[in-house]
């Protein structure tokens, strides 16, 4: 291991047996934290080359479960999305692709920080299980085409490990490290192609383009590097994503989305996520697969295969069919506008840590979630507004957490004098 940290050190390349020797017996605990921090801290400072990053994403992935799909007819598509406040595409487009024949066996995370979490929102819909078997999984994804499922088992313990280590020891900003921690979590999941989601902007991890575009090129070249066609949208995170941040209230924005009546923002970038899931999945090309997925909206199909799946694990359709039977939250409050003007900017990840404030996300891992809670904007940035004039509704167990959130919120928008410049909701793509 001495050898391995000097060679990384002084600039050299890793040879697939170092990178494997080092993956094995960091996970088997043959390796002190010190050593496996300064290789660390070597290749944040020298940098990987892309064989370097495939190879210990393949290793990371191989070092726990590999989730075998080849029971599972048809092309299994995966989608990934690095973060953000609002997030709820997940819910939209696996059903719209789904219904379209395309399978979707999707592992997500819970929420953390000011980020929200796909698990979260689904086990707002009561009765919905999230923790299914394996055989479960399968059965659902084959009869009805998706299934959205927290990790289980032992998914790529070196990426559990090595990120806590990443976390103490200021590691985790580095490109070749975050590309195959979260490309080893995909590849050990199994599908046949992935179309990764890299936000960017002052709610995402990443918060320029350029970084972005760069975290996009490095996952997609390790696709390419293992066989597994993968493709990149850099969407904005510059804003919270539609109108809804919380846990049900979300899930209202998803049935609204695939009733076609949803907000604009998110239902375009819900129609080029779905437009590259089916493009990746052989169904044509982007713009005619963007069309596919419009039409799934408009008939009705992706609301009715969401249904579908939610009840399949167990989740009552009929808070889905009518949104008005989700629990209410015991306070609401209005924030108002602190002048008149336009909003030019949006800080969205004070939104989200406003969102946490009022219970709908955590702190801490294992924190408890107040499904009810969160906030409805009312204005976005871009839109002009009076002095006093509402801007956003949050809801929570009790009117002092919104007070406490209000005032976060209120220094998350600026109010100017001058409507900003628009901005794209998709900056590139990177295939
Ligand atoms: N998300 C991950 O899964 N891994 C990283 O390293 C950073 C973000």
């Amino acid at each position: 291991m001495y050898d391995i940290i000097a060679k990384k050190r002084d600039g050299g390349v890793l040879s697939d047996e170092e990178i494997q020797f080092f993956i094995t017996s960091y996970v088997a605990g043959e390796i002190p934290d010190y050593q496996a921090s300064a290789l660390l801290m070597a290749i944040f400072l020298r940098g990987m080359t892309p064989h370097e990053t495939a190879q210990l994403t393949m290793c990371m992935a191989h070092s726990g479960d590999m989730v075998d799909l080849s029971a599972i007819d048809g092309i299994k598509v995966d989608k990934h999305s690095t973060g953000g406040v609002g997030d709820k595409t997940t819910l939209i487009v696996a059903p719209i692709v789904a219904s379209l024949g395309v399978k979707v066996a999707k592992m997500s995370g819970r929420g953390l920080g000011h980020t929200g979490g796909t698990i979260d929102k689904m086990e707002s819909i009561p009765g919905l299980h999230t923790d299914l078997d394996r055989a479960r999984f399968f059965e659902i994804v084959r009869r009805v085409g998706c299934c959205v499922v927290g990790q289980t088992g032992n998914l790529v313990p070196a990426d559990k490990k090595l990120y806590a280590l990443r976390d103490v020891t200021a590691t985790v900003n580095c490109i070749p490290l975050i590309a195959s921690s979260i490309m080893s979590k995909k590849i050990a999941a199994g599908s046949d192609c992935i179309l990764l989601d890299v936000k960017t902007g002052s709610g995402a991890f990443m918060k320029t383009v350029e970084d972005s575009i760069k975290l996009a090129q490095a996952m997609v070249e390790i696709g390419e590097h293992v066989g597994r066609q993968t493709v990149a949208l850099i969407t904005d995170m510059d804003r919270p994503l539609g109108c809804n941040i919380g846990n049900a209230i979300e899930i209202e924005e998803v049935c609204s989305t695939l009733h076609g009546e949803g907000p604009e923002d998110l239902t375009e970038v819900c129609l080029d996520l779905a437009a590259n899931m089916l493009y990746l999945a052989g169904k044509g090309a982007p713009t005619a697969c963007r069309a596919l997925a419009r039409g799934q909206i408009a008939n009705g199909q992706g609301f009715a295969k969401f249904c579908e799946m939610a009840a399949a694990q167990g989740g009552n359709p009929a808070v889905l069919e009518n949104p008005a039977l989700f629990p209410k939250a015991a306070a609401e409050y209005d924030v108002p506008a602190a002048a008149d003007g336009w909003i030019t900017a949006m800080d969205t990840e004070k939104c989200g840590i406003a969102s946490v404030e009022l219970g709908a996300g955590r702190e801490q891992k294992g924190d408890p979630v107040d499904y009810s809670a969160g906030i409805v904007l009312l204005k976005k940035t871009g839109d002009c507004v009076c002095r006093g004039e509402p801007i956003a509704r949050f809801y929570a167990a009790d009117k002092q957490k919104c007070v406490s959130a209000a005032q976060l919120f209120e220094g998350a928008v600026s109010i100017g004098q001058e409507a900003p410049a628009p901005v794209p909701l998709v900056h590139a793509r990177v295939s």
